[in-house]
């Protein structure tokens, strides 16, 4: 019986406060299970960017990554020691590297998801490249914009096809409105999607690993009001069914931490966005949805590193299309079919032993944590770099309240055990 221990990376960026948190929250966790004859423990650390030779091996167990999608020397750091060094990542940096907004909407109507009416048009303008002038006078076809419109129906949205927080995102209401944006859209390779129109209620169901949080979202709200405070907005069933969806389109991509945004209208949900691989992990914006996501993180990232969980480097799709192929099959049922799949790759129960016997006690040591002045300090520093100084305090006070009355209703407030 050895003493072991794993070492869990952060890679980071701008993010300020969920590390800060995570990070505390570990070390009073004080992890050590006895795993396979040893004690396992858990380290963590900031990852640095710096030259590597290629063979140098990586000294983790487990990263979680925030700079993928946009700082390639560390995706391409992730992709040598996965390849190399048996690293387990959140998320697969091939994945989030191809799987545009596109792949996830065409992937998705396949399994039988109702994404509304989507269309993918040529750019308006384009570099000048040497092939770009032979390419589009032999192929390019001239199209009536207008008839395009029409078949789509109005409203619809214009958005780039990989798109991202809100960058390039129009509401089109008619067809003058079209095409101005259609000339405005520049270089941009765009989208035409149906709106979810009139809808009556927006969800995001963020999901980590096997766990899924559901947030009623609210868009035309201020930045610190759009996750809202709402609970209990949706039936046990609808909460069934998105966790299924998010749980699908996770697994499906290899996304363990993702998000997905759906909209109902007429007792339907449709997802509309759901290649959000590095999801929105800030106090800023969940306040008092906070503590579960770091809860969330420490666990899944425990989860793997202690339990060696193997990565998947490819995708596998051909069990999720067999469901898809099911002839007379009604869409719930696949739905189901499909979350048995991500649960069986997300290791849903082994991860709910794991976490009942050897992190029983994180929910009280999280409790006490975001009371303490060291969590409101790790709020106050995001606020500090997102606001102006005359508004930090009064932002402070109110993530750290909404915080305070999550833990309010908490079990451990009550003097009971969760
Ligand atoms: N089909 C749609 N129906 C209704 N609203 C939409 C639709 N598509 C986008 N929107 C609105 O536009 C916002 C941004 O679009 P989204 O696809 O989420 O892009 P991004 O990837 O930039 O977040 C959504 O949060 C939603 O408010
Ligand atoms: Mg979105």
């Amino acid at each position: 019986m050895a003493n072991v221990t794993r070492r869990i990376g952060l890679s980071l960026g701008a993010d300020i406060c969920w590390p800060l948190c995570y990070e505390q929250i570990l070390g009073k966790l004080a992890v050590s299970v006895p795993w396979q004859g040893d004690t396992v423990g858990i380290e963590v650390e900031r990852v640095t960017i710096e030259p590597f030779d290629l063979r140098q091996a990586a000294k983790y167990d487990v990263v979680l990554d925030r700079l993928t999608h946009w700082y390639h020397t560390s995706r391409e750091w992730i992709k040598k020691a996965i390849l190399m060094d048996g690293l387990y990542v959140l998320n697969n940096p091939w994945s989030v590297q191809a799987m545009e907004k596109h792949t996830s909407y065409c992937a998705m109507m396949h399994l039988g998801m109702p994404i509304p009416e989507t269309w993918m048009l040529p750019p308006k303008a384009y570099e000048p490249l040497p092939d770009l002038a032979p390419t589009l006078t032999r192929y390019a076809q001239l199209f009536d914009l207008g008839e395009i419109g029409s078949r789509i129906g109005y409203p619809m949205f214009m958005k780039p096809y990989d798109g991202g927080g809100w960058r390039g995102v129009s509401r089109v209401n008619d067809e003058a409105a079209l095409r101005r944006s259609y000339e405005d859209s520049g270089k941009g390779v765009m989208h035409l999607q149906a709106a979810v129109d009139p809808f009556d209620s927006f969800v995001r169901c963020i999901g980590l690993g096997p766990q899924t949080h559901l947030v009623k979202y609210l868009p035309d709200a201020a930045l610190h009001d759009r996750y809202s405070q709402e609970r209990d907005f949706v039936s046990a069933d609808e909460a069934a069914l998105l966790r299924d969806t998010t749980l699908t389109i996770n697994a499906f991509f290899g996304w363990d931490f993702n998000s997905c945004e759906a909209l109902r209208k007429a007792g339907t949900w449709h997802p509309i966005d759901f290649a959000n691989p590095c999801p929105d992990s800030q106090i800023t914006s969940l306040h008092r949805h906070f503590p579960w996501l770091v809860k969330a993180k420490l666990r899944w990232s425990i989860f793997c590193a202690v339990t060696q969980r193997p990565m998947r480097k490819t995708m596998d799709w051909d069990p999720f299309y067999a469901i898809a192929a099911e002839p007379d099959m009604p869409y719930r049922e696949r739905l189901r079919g499909y979350a048995k799949i991500a649960e069986a790759r997300f290791e849903a129960v082994r991860f709910e032993e794991f976490c009942a016997t050897h992190l029983a006690h994180l929910d009280e040591v999280a409790w006490e944590f975001f009371g303490t002045d060291a969590a409101k300090s790790a709020f106050r520093a995001k606020v500090t770099a997102l606001f102006p100084a005359h508004e930090v305090e009064q932002f402070t006070e109110l993530f750290w309240g909404r915080v305070q009355s999550w833990r309010a209703e908490q079990p451990q407030a009550k003097g009971g055990r969760p």
